[in-house]
């Protein structure tokens, strides 16, 4: 998959300069050309000739080296590749892309990226103080608005002696995660309908009231944009909300359980993969008052069941991926292992309600991905487009295992 890619490989001064030797050979070894330019201050750590001699391409440092064929050289450089990797990015780096600064050859060819044709990548590392400072968050999370993509460092033992979060993450998943960008890039959906349900049912009570809940539908919104960009045909069946549809995702609105029910039915004959986020009300009050419930005397309302829409397509799975979310507020692993079973499941999205970051409203989830086999993922806080994409990366590898 990266074999023939052109990658860039941004080395800036930090101690994980080390780490990117390792990760320049294993890119090498997949068959990309990888372009290193380092700054000033990696070339501290790091000699230019490690990387020239494991590329065996000249290692770029300085806007105005002799070596550079043209005057243009960072201009060059930023055409050329598929992908640019900042590994280890510092919080200098980020500072300084965020903030339009481009003072040194590495921030000039960032910023005379074409990041619609070239994906550009941050790999942090840093104190995990520095890395949770608010101008460091700040900045991530501007990128990121921005389209930079930025991985989350790891945690554990760090070179100033601390524990905690901002080690680089390991050049073999890196490279994983190149991978699994230029699938994306590639449009790794394209042939496939994905049936992503969003938002919150309203179940009436009378034609002015209903009951409802806090979903916003942003987590739908985002696998259902996500989806979209890498190539699948997209029906976003969705509850009210106060959300722009995707551009190119056929939208059905809906309101109620049962609206979205018969939606979803119609729908899933065919499509490929289905992700419910939807947070359907499991119940409905049993009579819908055909006037405005005028107040007065206490009132009695009788909720029934709503279909289980998920369940359903459990039951009637005919080749379809099937993903659940669940969101808990305790026992969260018990609670959405026995969806999985009970839903005949593929993939379960869990989310505990009582953390920080996660949930209906935030724009970042906080989840585990539970398999078939048993096996967990914990992912950190991200934000939920990025959320989507590892998604994505999840179903469409277990699709084709
Ligand atoms: N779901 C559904 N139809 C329902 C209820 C839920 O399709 N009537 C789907 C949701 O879209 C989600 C999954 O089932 O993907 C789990 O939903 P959740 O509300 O967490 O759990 P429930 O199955 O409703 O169980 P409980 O409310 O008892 O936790």
């Amino acid at each position: 998959m990266l074999e023939g890619k052109i990658v860039l490989l941004g080395i800036s001064g930090g101690i994980a300069a080390y780490k990117s030797a390792e990760l320049a050979r294993l890119l090498v070894k997949e068959g990309c050309t990888v372009q290193v330019v380092m700054t000033e201050a990696a070339c501290e750590f790091i000699s230019p000739l490690t990387f020239k001699t494991l590329t065996g391409r000249p290692v770029y440092c300085s806007l105005f080296e002799k070596s550079h064929s043209s005057a243009t050289a960072h201009i060059d450089l930023a055409r050329e590749p598929h992908l640019a990797l900042i590994a280890p990015a510092t919080a200098n780096i980020i500072g300084k892309i965020r903030a339009g600064i481009a003072d040194d050859l590495l921030s000039t060819v960032l910023m005379a990226m074409d990041r619609g044709r070239s994906p550009v990548i941050f790999s942090p590392s840093m104190n995990s103080t520095m890395f949770s400072s608010p101008a460091v968050r700040d900045n991530i999370k501007v990128l990121r608005q921005r389209g930079y993509l930025v991985v989350e460092p790891g945690e554990g033992f760090l070179a100033c002696g601390e524990v905690g979060e901002g080690r680089m993450v390991e050049p073999p998943q890196l490279v994983t995660y190149l991978k699994s960008i230029i699938a994306r890039e590639e449009g790794d959906y394209t042939g496939l309908t994905v049936l992503v349900t969003a938002g919150p049912t309203r179940e009436p009570l009378d034609p002015v009231r209903y009951f409802g809940n806090l979903s916003s539908g942003k987590m739908g919104y985002a696998l259902a944009r996500a989806a979209s960009e890498r190539g699948a045909r997209v029906i976003l069946i969705s509850g009210p909300t106060a959300l722009d549809p995707p551009e190119k995702v056929h939208l059905s609105l809906v309101s109620s359980a049962r609206e979205m029910y018969h939606a979803v039915m119609e729908e899933y004959p065919n499509v490929d993969i289905v992700i419910k986020t939807a947070a359907v009300a499991d119940y409905r009050p049993e009579e819908c008052f055909p006037e405005k419930v005028k107040k007065g005397k206490e009132i009695e309302v009788k909720l029934v069941r709503n279909p289980d829409i998920l369940k359903e397509l459990g039951l009637n799975k005919k080749g379809q991926f099937l993903v659940g979310f669940a969101a808990e507020t305790e026992d969260l692993l018990d609670n959405a292992n026995k969806k999985m079973k009970e839903k005949n499941l593929d993939m379960v999205v869990a989310n505990d309600l009582g953390v920080e970051g996660a949930g209906f409203a935030t724009d970042t989830n906080v989840v585990h991905v539970l398999y078939r086999d048993g096996f967990v993922e914990e992912f950190p806080i991200m934000d939920k487009y990025q959320l989507s994409h590892l998604i994505l990366d999840r179903i469409i590898s277990l699709r084709s295992s």
